[in-house]
């Protein structure tokens, strides 16, 4: 396969400046980035400079270039408009999470996309995390044994700014819970399939901003498992050690650090043999487990060389929009039973 996926890039001065553009549609062997637009031009320059590319004066003069992807990397509340917009023009489109404010919205993305038979994608990328994948390679195998319980968490510190689209729910659809809990919640169906109900307590607890700045959600998986996500917009950083954690009738799979944008986290699994019995003395295996640290993969470059393939091959890429809806509706109701006080079932 030779060819190379042309790519446009919207909303280019956030995480596409940051992780996307540089370590993802630069780096990734079949993908080529072309154009580039940002709403704010002064921005959109002077990435255009950084990384030697044609910055676009408008959504339009992107999608009249010769361009077959584009990557939206705008704030939540414009993504719909804007996937209408490229899929309209017959772009496939990669979208970051989430997609769109509301399940409504995914839906109707999908709907548009499909019309137009252009793929859609969502940016869920730590799903590639080589950790993750090495993972659920564990679980699948039945290494864990019945899957018990899982927790992951992500949070960070996230003061009051001023417009910050994240901080009001009419911009972001959500506080911490719509921004990073999303990854979690996406992380752990991935390890331990389909989530069956949620009870979910969202707060203020620190910053005074109208999206929540705390989270937590508990989960019971179809599989019996039981699972905790917490993710908080007002823990320092360095404080939050975005941690996961498998457990299963055999083992478990323990994780520092990998749940994030780098690949720098550690993980450990602890997995009995098929034969350990019942221990009265319930002494501790004092052993360090097993290091699971395979190649390192980056996430973003990851990302685009799956859509970039899947383009090329004609297929649905790993992160499609059934994930990204999926995302919205369990998101959907752990908010609803934040509101209500009650389990909220998965539609
Ligand atoms: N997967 C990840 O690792 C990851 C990390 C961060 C953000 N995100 C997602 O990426 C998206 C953007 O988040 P961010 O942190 O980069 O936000 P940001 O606010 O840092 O950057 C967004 C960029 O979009 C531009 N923009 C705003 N309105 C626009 C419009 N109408 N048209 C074009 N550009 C516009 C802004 O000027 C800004 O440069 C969100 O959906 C967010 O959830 C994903």
């Amino acid at each position: 396969m030779e060819r190379k996926v042309k790519w446009g890039v919207i909303g280019s001065g956030g995480i596409a400046r940051r992780r996307t553009i540089p370590e993802g549609i630069i780096k990734a062997e079949h993908a080529k980035l072309e154009v580039i637009y940002d709403i704010n031009s002064e921005i959109n320059n002077s990435v255009a400079k950084e990384i030697q590319v044609v910055p676009a004066g408008s959504i339009l003069d992107l999608l009249k270039s010769d361009i077959d992807a584009v990557y939206i990397a705008s704030p939540a509340n414009i993504h719909l408009d804007q996937v209408i917009a490229c899929a309209e023009s017959k772009k496939h489109i990669l979208c970051e999470k989430p997609l769109g404010m509301t399940v409504k919205e995914a839906e109707e993305m999908i709907r548009i996309c499909s019309g137009n038979e252009v793929i859609l994608g969502v940016g869920l990328m730590m799903r590639f995390l080589s950790q993750h994948q090495s993972a659920l390679k564990l679980i699948l195998e039945g290494k864990l044994g019945k899957p018990v319980y899982a927790r992951a968490q992500l949070s960070c510190w996230y003061p009051p700014i001023e417009g910050a689209w994240r901080q009001d729910p009419e911009t972001g659809g959500g506080g911490s819970l719509m921004d990073m809990g999303s990854h979690c919640i996406d992380l752990l169906e991935m390890f331990f399939g389909k989530i069956k109900s949620v009870s979910c307590f969202i707060n203020n607890i620190i910053h005074s901003y109208r999206s929540e700045d705390s989270a937590v959600v508990s989960m019971l998986f179809e599989n019996g498992a039981i699972g905790t996500v917490d993710t908080y917009f007002c823990i320092p950083d360095n404080s939050s050690k975005n941690i996961l954690e498998l457990y299963g009738s055999k083992g478990s799979i323990l994780a520092k650090g990998t749940i994030g944008q780098g690949s720098e986290g550690e993980m450990t699994a602890f997995l009995e043999s098929d034969d350990s019995g019942y221990n009265a003395q319930q002494e501790r295996n004092a052993g360090e487990g097993m290091k699971i640290a395979p190649k390192p993969v980056n996430t973003y470059m990851a990302e685009i060389e799956e859509f970039s393939n899947a383009i090329l091959q004609n297929r649905e890429p790993t992160n499609n929009s059934a994930l990204g809806l999926r995302s919205q509706k369990i998101l959907a109701a752990c908010y609803m039973s934040a509101r209500t006080g009650k389990v909220v079932e998965i539609e």
